[in-house]
């Protein structure tokens, strides 16, 4: 399972691939303005920047949501850099556009994915990667999983190419379910990464292994 960072933030994506375990990024318009990232150029100049830092995908979102547009967004967005995957909402005019963007060579994450029919469309469109938010749907009351859970099963059954990207990640434990039902990547925020490091027998441990190292 490949790990994706979630942020737009360029020392946590530092962070993550000082650390030897990144294999991309996702963006999304909420997290480039969280950065402070304002307008045209800048916004390119930030993508650059992430594609500098990290060896894999970098999604960028596009902010259009009519065909036409989408398509003149997305082809800026992937002449970036060529690790730049363009993101595209799960709409109508998003489907036809992951569907154009395939035909002409140009690799796509479709985002805002919330169940089993929309994670279908997207991969007879010939997405690259699907973005279930497991995490949203835990906030609305339903089981954010059991949608991964079953996008895994019909992605098998039917052998579509689409990578299922678990997305909207809250917690360590997010990414361990993820990794248990057979998805290919997470996208996850830093602390949840870091969050699988921890557990309170092994700092029990150590310390006890650094107290008896002095009697050595
Ligand atoms: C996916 O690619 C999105 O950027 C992201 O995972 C959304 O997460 P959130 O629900 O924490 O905003």
């Amino acid at each position: 399972m490949k790990f994706f960072i979630d942020t737009a933030n360029l020392a946590q994506i530092q962070e993550a691939h000082d650390l030897g375990i990144l294999d991309g990024v996702t963006t999304n318009p909420s997290l480039m303005a969280k950065e402070g990232v304002k307008g045209a150029d800048a916004i390119i100049e930030h993508y650059r920047k992430i594609c500098e830092i990290v060896d894999g995908d970098v999604s960028a979102e596009v902010f259009s949501t009519k065909f036409e547009d989408i398509i003149e967004e997305g082809k800026k967005l992937a002449a970036i850099h060529k690790k730049i995957i363009v993101k595209v909402p799960m709409i109508k005019d998003g489907v036809k556009a992951i569907k154009w963007f395939t035909d002409n060579g140009i690799a796509t994450n479709c985002t805002l994915v919330f169940s089993a029919g929309q994670a279908i469309l997207a991969a007879k469109a010939g997405a690259k990667y699907v973005s279930p938010f497991v995490g949203r749907i835990d906030d609305s009351g339903w089981d954010g999983m059991e949608l991964v859970s079953q996008i895994t099963h019909i992605y098998q059954l039917q052998n579509y190419k689409t990578e299922v990207l678990v997305a909207s990640i809250r917690n360590p434990n997010h990414i361990i379910r993820a990794a248990e039902l057979g998805a290919d990547v997470i996208t996850s925020p830093l602390s949840s990464i870091l969050g699988l490091l921890y557990h309170p027998l092994t700092d029990i441990g150590l310390a006890k292994f650094l107290e008896d190292a002095k009697k050595m």
